[in-house]
């Protein structure tokens, strides 16, 4: 790798790139980072401003760039806005493409998960050298849904719906290593140290934040359902597992 060449963070303004661009500079990177809105440039740092579903400004933000870190992504399209991106990259000879999916891509039937499916076959499928990290979800987002259902009279809990949340610090040290290292494909996931029930997330969210709500058992309906209770968004056995707990970060939190 040519250390004197920018990284490219897609992504870079969101909860996980925000933590991935620090690592970088710390190692030494200039960085750039994508973004649909523009900013001030400066430390190491320069702004890209660029809507990766409609494309433009690929071509600038990708000149001179060998790595990039695909990390932006949203609720719909991930798999629009990588083709986008793959096609630029391709264009730019970029030698080197980590992706950040989710794990069950392939086995959980909603479309946010079928879209980042069709974005791994996308960076698989490029020619560029790549990675694909499928994470499971974020301490940050297990704690937005904790906040939001703390607000309902009654919280529903899904029953045999297990999370393993990982920290998003514990992701980012990992694409950080995996970028500056050769592309190996796809590398074994990277989950949280603990299994949880959704329902005993939440309840110790409440613990945390003293407050008390009666929580109500339902069941999510067809295939989406089926699918968590076999617990298809599970790591797989040879998965990695981040140092962070859901514990220590509510503590982190709450302080
Ligand atoms: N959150 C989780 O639990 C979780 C778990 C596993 C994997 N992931 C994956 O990890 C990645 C990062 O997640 P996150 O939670 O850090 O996301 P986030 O905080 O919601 O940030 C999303 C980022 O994507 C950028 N973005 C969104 N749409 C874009 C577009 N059309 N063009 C250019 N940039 C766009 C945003 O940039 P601007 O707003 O500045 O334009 C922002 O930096 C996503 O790919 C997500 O699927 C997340």
């Amino acid at each position: 790798m040519n250390t004197s060449a920018p990284l490219l963070v897609t992504g870079g303004t969101g909860t996980l790139g925000s933590l991935v661009v620090p690592l970088l500079r710390q190692a030494g990177h200039e960085v750039r980072i994508l973004t649909r809105h523009g900013r001030a440039s400066g430390d190491g740092i320069e702004y890209h401003a660029c809507d990766l579903l409609r494309g433009d400004g690929l071509s600038s933000a990708l000149d001179g760039v060998e790595t990039v870190l695909h990390l932006a992504g949203g609720p719909k399209d991930d798999d629009e806005a990588t083709r986008n991106l793959v096609g630029a990259a391709q264009t730019a000879k970029v030698q080197h493409l980590v992706y950040i999916s989710v794990i069950g891509t392939d086995r959980i039937p909603l479309a946010y998960f079928r879209a980042k499916l069709g974005a791994e076959e996308a960076v698989a499928a490029s020619g560029i050298p790549w990675t694909t990290l499928r994470a499971a979800q974020f301490h940050d987002l297990a704690l937005t849904l904790a906040r939001k259902m703390s607000k309902l009279p009654i919280i529903p809990s899904p029953g045999g719906m297990r999370w393993q949340p990982v920290d998003a610090r514990d992701v980012a040290e990992r694409l950080v290593e995996l970028a500056l290292d050769a592309p190996v494909g796809r590398t074994p996931d990277l989950a949280g140290p603990r299994t949880y029930g959704l329902g005993d997330l939440l309840r110790s969210y409440l613990d945390t934040t003293g407050k008390r709500r009666p929580m109500l058992q339902v069941r999510i309906p067809g295939s989406v359902g089926r699918a968590y209770r076999a617990g298809e968004n599970l790591a797989a056995e040879n998965a990695s597992t981040g140092q962070r707990t859901w514990e220590a970060f509510l503590s982190e939190q709450a302080a």
